[in-house]
């Protein structure tokens, strides 16, 4: 049996060895309303290479409510995390056994349904005595590009752009986050969600408005480019959601004939000034690659604008593959291999636990956090 403790006696707490050649990595994803695990391989510096994955989505469950229930996100993912585990376990041919660390996201995310992956990943790690390593849920979406069959090269600037958080970083390499720019209120995310709430769409509303989206004129309705022109890589969607409610509300009945007009004007908006901003942090770092990930990397419009303004200038743009541009176990398993592969990790045998429902990226490198 392969195993990283090779480096000595173990006790509770005690250091071991950080990374040896060759290691299985099984992540756990449940920060929000997916429960996803996955298995990677890691060799050498190669990337990890995915072996399975298993998702499951809440989303049927909390579209009754219109957004995630915290406490039904959480019960569910206590459902589902042991069998999807097994599943991951059998695709892969694997026992838990042969699992050499078990890592988990830590934050951000909902409180509740943090506590089920980190619980789940540290009884398991001590069923078994195995390590464990908490991972940052962005830094999975940020190096989720490299599951791709094109994957980027370091330094690049990311766009992360999910149901939480919008911001441009500069990552020189595993571990390196720089934030060059964020929203100062909504996410993008956040702002195809609620936006599409307003216009009666079904929950996540991001996926639902881009839909409707492509019947529509996105030059029908003005709609705010908050902070377009600020001079700096800052974001802001809050005003768009209120300018979305008053022209629903200058339509009055005729909402429902131009719903798909609105729909693509509001796409229209946020996807400019994502494309912008995006531009502008490539000329301020001289840099030219570019990774787009989180949830609203899946989006069509945006992908086609940012394709076409960067080939203009040489620039390569990277995304994950779709199926990992949403929440999932596979970013978090490549995540730990890579913090484990770049010897950012110095792995435990001790199962105490917290969580970080807040949690900043830029934090991860103390160093970087307020060079900005
Ligand atoms: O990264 P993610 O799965 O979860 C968070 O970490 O937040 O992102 C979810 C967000 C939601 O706001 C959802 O509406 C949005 O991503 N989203 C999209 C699309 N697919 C998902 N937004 C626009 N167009 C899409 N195709
Ligand atoms: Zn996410």
């Amino acid at each position: 049996m392969r195993s990283i403790d090779r480096g000595g006696p173990l006790a509770p707490g005690l250091l071991v060895k950080p990374y040896t050649w060759q290691m299985l990595v099984l992540g756990i994803e449940s920060s929000c309303d997916e429960t996803g695990v996955a298995l990677v391989d890691t060799a050498g510096k190669d990337v990890p290479r995915l072996l399975s994955h298993a998702l499951y989505s809440q989303i049927d469950m909390h579209q009754a409510y219109g957004g995630v229930v915290p406490e039904l996100a959480s019960r569910d993912h206590i459902r589902r995390v042991l069998p999807l585990t097994q599943e991951v376990m059998k695709q892969a041919q694997r026992s838990l056994a042969q699992v050499d660390v078990i890592a988990y996201t830590r934050g951000p995310g909902l409180a509740g349904a943090l506590l089920v992956g980190a619980g789940v990943a540290c009884s398991l790690a001590a069923a078994l005595a195995k390590p464990v390593m908490g991972v940052h849920h962005l830094e999975g979406h940020l190096l989720s590009p490299f599951l791709s069959a094109d994957p980027p090269e370091f330094p690049f600037v990311a766009l992360l752009v999910s149901g939480g958080h919008t911001q441009l970083m500069r990552v020189d390499r595993v571990g390196s986050y720089q934030l060059l720019g964020e929203t100062i209120d909504d996410a993008a995310g956040e702002a195809f969600d609620k936006s599409a709430k307003l216009m009666g769409l079904p929950y996540p509303g991001g996926p639902h408005l881009s839909k409707l989206a492509q019947q529509g004129d996105g030059a029908a309705f003005k709609l705010p480019r908050p902070l377009l022109h600020s001079g700096n890589l800052d974001f802001s969607f809050a005003g768009l959601k209120t300018a979305v409610l008053t022209q629903a509300k200058k339509l009055g009945p005729e909402l429902e004939s131009r719903k798909a007009d609105l729909a693509a004007s509001t796409q229209a908006a946020i996807v400019e000034v994502l494309v912008k901003k995006s531009l502008s942090a490539m000329t301020q770092t001289g840099l030219q690659r570019l990774v787009v990930a989180g949830g609203v990397g899946a989006n069509a419009l945006l992908r086609s604008q940012l394709n076409a303004a960067c080939q203009n200038r040489g620039i390569r743009v990277h995304y994950p593959e779709l199926d990992f541009c949403t929440d999932n176990g596979a970013m978090i398993a490549l995540a730990a291999g890579m913090r484990l592969q770049a010897g950012l990790e110095t792995l435990q045998h001790g199962y105490t636990f917290d969580v970080k429902p807040r949690w900043d990226l830029a934090a991860l490198q103390p160093e970087l956090a307020d060079a900005r």
